[in-house]
């Protein structure tokens, strides 16, 4: 057996003097056994806090991958480790503050946006897909658009939307009756079809065509905002959150489509304390409703659709709001 092996067994067993004496030997804890699973795995398996923690600093990856799709922290948060989920999802936390450095200077040279600004577009009756069959929007998703239409809008007002899509979220802002509604839309098929179908007549509608980064000095102060765009980064939301104490009223209320990691439970759990922590880092808390969406996704709904974008039961709705106005 070699030393990858060995530590492999060791975790397993739960022996942290044996884990310790392999790695001071060189012991690669990056290893994954013949089963595709790594030491921090079985160590997380286990709910063996303090051998995460050794594996960890040893440099053991938070967010390797077994051939089933589940991290360290997948495993620990299944069989309810709370100790060990913790351990896992700090790590998690630190790292991805950490490079996020890295990737906000990277995504800066990703042209992906670009691409898919440039490219055609098209609309069935339950999507909207790019040109590379990826789909920006689904209709399953209406009673999420519903639910963060009736959050922004609940202190009625101006609202503001990023990103028409199918224009569910808009459908649903109507029915509040705002004072105004603009809309920020930034390709240029979605606009033609908002156009065609009227939406450049309804009285307290405002369109403005363009991404909202080139737009920004059109936009004025709003109660609500709703953010959902398609080809972006973490790093366009981020941006965009730096812009919220200018655009959202005092009492105003934020929220955002919550997309993020949505291929992988832990993922998504350590991405959501982070934009939460990040978006109390500039003076607003963050409230993430629960809601289950097990039953809007059926098996056919992603039939001929190439990234499977969300494959978790619960959606976890940010509602966002200034700690000044909820103290
Ligand atoms: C996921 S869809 C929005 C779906 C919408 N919430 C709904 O309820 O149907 C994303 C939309 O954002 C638009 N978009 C992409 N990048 C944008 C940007 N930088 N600024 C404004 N709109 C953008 C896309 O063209 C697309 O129409």
């Amino acid at each position: 057996m070699n030393e990858g092996e060995q530590l492999c067994e060791a975790a397993k067993n739960g022996d942290s003097d044996k884990v310790r004496a392999l790695i001071e030997s060189g012991a690669d804890v990056t290893h994954f056994d013949a089963d595709g699973l790594s030491p921090l795995m079985h160590a997380a398996k286990l709910g063996h806090a303090e051998l995460l923690k050794i594996l960890l600093s040893a440099g053991a990856p938070w967010n390797a991958l077994s051939p089933s799709n589940l991290s360290a922290g997948d495993f620990a948060m299944e069989a309810a480790h709370q100790e060990a989920f913790e351990v896992l999802l700090n790590a998690g936390i630190q790292a991805e503050l950490v490079l996020g450095t890295i990737a906000r200077k990277e995504s800066k040279n990703a042209n992906f946006e670009q691409d898919y600004l440039e490219d055609r577009v098209s609309f069935s009756e339950d999507k909207l897909m790019d040109s590379d069959s990826k789909a920006v929007m689904m209709a399953w998703e209406k009673p999420l658009m519903e639910a963060h239409a009736k959050a922004v809008c609940s202190g009625g007002g101006h609202i503001l939307n990023i990103g028409f899509g199918m224009g569910l979220v808009d459908t649903a802002i109507q029915q509040y009756a705002p004072v105004t509604h603009t809309i920020v839309e930034a390709h240029p098929e979605v606009y033609e079809r908002m156009l065609r179908t009227g939406w450049g007549e309804k009285e307290n509608v405002k369109i403005i065509f363009g991404r909202w980064q080139d737009v920004l000095a059109q936009l004025e102060t709003y109660d609500g905002i709703f953010f959902d765009t398609y080809g972006e980064y973490y790093e366009d939301l981020r941006e965009f959150h730096q812009h919220l104490p200018t655009l959202l009223k005092p009492g105003g209320i934020y929220s955002f489509f919550n997309g993020l990691c949505g291929g992988n439970a832990f993922f998504h759990v350590v991405y959501c304390h982070l934009v939460s922590l990040e978006l109390e880092n500039l003076g607003y808390s963050t409230q993430l409703i629960p809601l289950p969406v097990k039953d809007c996704l059926g098996g056919e709904v992603w039939e001929g659709v190439k990234h499977k974008y969300w494959q978790l039961n619960t959606y976890y709705l940010p509602v966002c709001q200034s700690m000044e106005d909820t103290e």
